[in-house]
């Protein structure tokens, strides 16, 4: 099951890269694709689908080995990555650095590097691991390390949030939760950025609620000074349940 499992991602992976290979014209990859990841694979052949990672679809090359944005990897970091943090072993290192970067900063270098695991799944980042200990070490990237890195990639997304009471949503404190008296007023509290909640009272909830989900979409009269300084994430910030009960308090007043 594992198995086929991690036949999957890689087959999945190696056609991304074919895909990435053939829309970048300068990344020239001869892909492997014989290779199929199992608890037989040996080093050699994980280290050689790092490396094409590392040199296509990692995007690596845009800093490293350039000399001066980035450390030189090739050659070398399979040696220094027992030296950078004590205690921790190259494999951890590596992995840490792949998906942590700011953990460990290579003196002389700004933090610029991203966290990889947003852009590479779990399969891809063990093969750049493997990679990278070949480059004057030894690879000890297991069929251990890709399992917990597939399974936690196919592990059943959580539930969804049970469905919250409205009756347990308190308005006043959502307002405060949010921010949205950084810019408005109510009850005296608050800035004067915005129109002030009181002046909600008796509009349209539909209105209403655009102001908070669509804020660009009209424009309160006295407040076009400030047009388009109100974020339009609100609508993504807040359930359906809790732009109900804020729009209703909004037009009746809190009453
Ligand atoms: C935006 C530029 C950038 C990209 C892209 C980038 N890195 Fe880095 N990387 C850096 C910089 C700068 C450092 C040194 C500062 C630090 O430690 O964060 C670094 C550090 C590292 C280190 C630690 C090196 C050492 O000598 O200890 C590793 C390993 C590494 N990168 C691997 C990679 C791999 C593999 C990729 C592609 C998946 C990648 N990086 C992509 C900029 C980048
Ligand atoms: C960074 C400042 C800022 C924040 C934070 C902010 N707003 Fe606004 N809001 C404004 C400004 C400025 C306007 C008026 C200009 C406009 O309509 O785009 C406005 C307009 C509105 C309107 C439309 C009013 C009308 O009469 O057309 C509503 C409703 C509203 N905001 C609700 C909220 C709620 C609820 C929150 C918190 C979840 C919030 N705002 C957070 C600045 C902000």
């Amino acid at each position: 099951m594992t198995n086929l499992k991690i036949l999957f991602t890689v087959i999945a992976t190696l056609g991304v890269f074919t895909f990435v290979a053939n829309v970048i014209p300068q990344v020239q990859s001869a892909v492997p694709e014989e290779i199929i990841l199992t608890e037989d694979t040996t080093p050699e052949e994980l280290a050689a689908i790092g490396a094409e990672v590392y040199a296509g679809v990692g995007g690596c090359t845009a800093c490293h080995g350039l000399g001066t944005r980035a450390p030189d990897l090739v050659g070398v970091v399979g040696g220094t990555c027992t030296t950078r943090v004590e205690g921790q072993s190259c494999k951890d290192y590596l992995w840490e650095s792949l998906v942590n970067p700011t953990a460990y900063i290579v003196e002389g270098f700004a933090p610029i590097m991203l966290d990889q695991s947003r852009t590479l799944d779990g399969a891809q980042l063990w093969t750049l691991v493997a990679f990278l200990e070949s480059q004057g070490g030894e690879v000890t990237v297991t069929s251990d390390d890709f399992a917990a890195a597939l399974a936690a990639a196919d592990a059943p997304p959580p539930p969804p949030p049970a469905p919250v009471d409205p009756a347990d949503i308190d308005p006043r404190q959502l307002m405060v939760a949010q921010g949205c008296l950084a810019c408005h007023s109510f009850e005296g509290e608050g800035q004067q950025i915005g129109p002030p909640f009181e002046a909600l009272r008796g509009l349209d909830p539909e209105y209403v609620l655009r102001g908070i989900v669509n804020p660009n979409a009209d424009t309160a009269s006295d407040f076009a000074a400030f047009a388009g300084t109100m974020p339009p994430t609100f609508g993504d910030l807040m359930s359906e349940a809790e732009l109900s009960v804020l729009v209703e308090f909004f037009v009746t007043g809190g009453q």
